[in-house]
């Protein structure tokens, strides 16, 4: 029979892909890397069940060659509004295009990362989902959406995939897999589901006296766990939730604090107030959270709450208020603990953009971490893991740690070529990653720092690191803003737009441009800048401008971590 690169799975027997191995795409469309590292897990099982498989992630897939995938695996997360993540929205506009082919039966299968506590749980996964069936391809199995503690239905969805694909070709087995799409290297037995316990060697505020800033400057030592990382990667941490916030729940429940509670799906049990220190969160509230606590009290307020119509008024109090007002406010008193906590999440590692080179700081990890504190309510609100980091950890403590790798943020390959960090506040934190790197490894590119917070005198993290850097020629120039000190607010982006013909200089020259930090206005103030930038300055409608933009974006030339 003749070869086709469209191969509809009711053409393709068991007999005629003996010799072939069945091929599987897996794309995936990551933003912090959990999708990434899910990816790289199936297409693993994959070739050791004997498929070829092209791992990739959507933005360095060619989308004409869609029409030429046998088996299609897509994983993908979801941003803050409901939007893929940056290095996916190309392929997702092809797909929802007219230039999108026609799939003629062609197999998938999707599996969606989220939050539910976000409105536009897993919307990205769901979209591609529906997009691909209209297109005309077939399901091999339903969609997965995951919540923050993804690895157990993840590792379900690909128990399934593994299991569809295999019947419909069981001979393929035999046929021993290339090995050659999935990466591999000496691994480190520590993961996020099994944290290495990193030992506190520094934690100081890095804001002056009068500042209305806290930043911990944290280090770690990962001697002994074998976790590597490069700068642009990120850190887990798992947090414990305020000790006063876990005593005044237990007593608004009239619980016992050492009254015995499971903690996890074995099984174990821990005491109460332990639980609910370590292993339950009790800071965010979720619609699946309060449809749950709404069965078990009779008091109607907060059925009504959760009832379909009351979309805003939920979404508000969602975003507003903690488990301990929840109880309060909707009477929830009576309730076990037993049975109030498996209606709980498990408690999220934070991730924070680690700010060392591990090439200047072998064996440690250092991050950048902002104090969170609010009142809202009569109430004093802390930001989990911030403030733990800040009132509660010490040299000598330990943290459950592990290493979160960025495909998405980067040094470009070329030690020559420039780089643009735009990092006001803790996001400059992996810029400290970069130019330390830069300064080991000699680099000759020339680099080039936009950084701002509130105060010079009191809020310039890192402040003589960057002046020894710029000394040195490690960083080439600095430009900053501080936006409390003159009467107008001066941002970045204002300091970007002073300078916009050098800047658009250094694009030309083949400049990559970073940026971290605050993704609602920073980021987004941020792009319309460069965008104005590079309208202005290479004489551009503000479309093509856009296009120059997503230009650079698919030649990673633009990257984001941003949060
Ligand atoms: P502000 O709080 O004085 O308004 C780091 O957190 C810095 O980001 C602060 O100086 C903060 O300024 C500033 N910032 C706030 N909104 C911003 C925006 N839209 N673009 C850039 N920086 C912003």
């Amino acid at each position: 029979t003749a070869v086709t690169s469209v191969a509809a799975p009711s053409t393709v027997s068991a007999s005629n892909v003996a010799a072939t191995p069945k091929e599987v795409t897996v794309l995936f469309g990551s933003q912090t890397g959990n999708c990434h590292g899910l990816a790289k897990k199936v297409s693993k099982k994959l070739e050791e069940q004997g498929f070829k498989v092209a791992l990739s992630s959507m933005g360095d897939f060619k989308p004409n060659s869609l029409k030429n995938v046998q088996n299609l695996l897509i994983l993908a997360s979801t941003q803050g509004e409901g939007d893929p993540p940056d290095n996916a929205i190309p392929f997702y506009e092809f797909l929802h295009s007219k230039r999108a082919p026609q799939l003629e039966g062609k197999p998938f299968a999707v599996l969606g990362l989220g939050d539910t506590s976000y409105e536009f749980f897993c919307q990205t996964g769901k979209d591609f989902d529906k997009r691909l069936e209209e297109l005309g391809g077939k399901r091999l199995i339903s969609r997965v959406d995951c919540d923050v503690d993804y690895d157990e239905a993840a590792s379900e969805w690909m128990n399934n995939v593994l299991a569809s694909l295999s019947e419909a070709s069981s001979a393929t087995a035999l046929v021993a897999g290339s090995g050659a799409a999935v990466e591999s290297g000496a691994e480190s037995e520590y993961s996020r589901t099994n944290p290495f316990k990193a030992e506190v060697l520094e934690n100081l505020n890095l804001n002056g006296r009068g500042s209305d800033r806290e930043t911990r400057h944290i280090e770690l030592s990962l001697e002994g766990s074998n976790l590597q990382y490069e700068p642009g990667d990120s850190l887990g941490v798992y947090p414990e939730n305020h000790p006063r916030l876990v005593d005044e729940l237990i007593e608004a429940m009239g619980w016992k604090a050492d009254e015995l509670v499971t903690v996890n799906k074995n099984g174990e049990k821990q005491p109460l107030r332990e639980a609910l220190l370590r292993y339950y969160e009790i800071t965010v509230l979720t619609k699946p959270l309060l449809e749950q606590a709404a069965k078990l009290t009779s008091s109607n307020g907060l059925k009504e709450l959760v009832e379909a119509g009351r979309e805003q008024e939920l979404r508000t109090y969602l975003n507003e208020h903690d488990l301990l007002d929840l109880v309060q406010d909707y009477s929830l008193k009576g309730v076990s603990a037993s049975e109030f906590v498996t209606i709980l999440r498990k408690i999220p590692a934070r991730l924070y953009s680690i700010a060392s080179s591990s090439k200047a700081f072998p064996d440690e990890v250092h991050l950048t971490v902002r104090t969170v504190r609010y009142e809202a309510r009569g109430r004093e609100r802390y930001g989990v893991c911030s403030v733990q980091l800040a009132e509660r950890i010490q040299s000598g403590d330990t943290l459950p740690v592990y290493i979160q790798s960025n495909s998405n943020f980067k040094l470009p390959e070329s030690t020559d070529t420039p780089i643009i960090m735009i990092g006001p506040g803790t996001g400059v934190a992996p810029f400290r990653a970069f130019l330390g790197e830069r300064e080991e490894t000699g680099a000759e590119g020339k680099t080039w720092l936009f950084y701002g917070d509130q105060h010079f005198s009191t809020d310039f993290l890192y402040q003589t690191e960057w002046q020894r850097w710029l000394k040195q020629g490690v960083l080439t120039r600095m430009d900053v803003a501080f936006s409390r000190d003159t009467d107008k607010k001066v941002y970045v982006q204002h300091r970007m737009l002073e300078k916009s013909r050098e800047l658009y200089q250094w694009l030309q020259e083949g400049a990559s441009v970073y940026v971290c930090g605050d993704e609602k206005k920073m980021a987004h103030d941020v792009h319309a800048a460069l965008t104005t930038i590079i309208e202005q300055e290479g004489n551009f409608s503000p479309e093509e401008a856009a296009e120059y933009l997503t230009r650079m974006q698919q030649q990673k030339r633009y990257q984001r971590d941003v949060y």
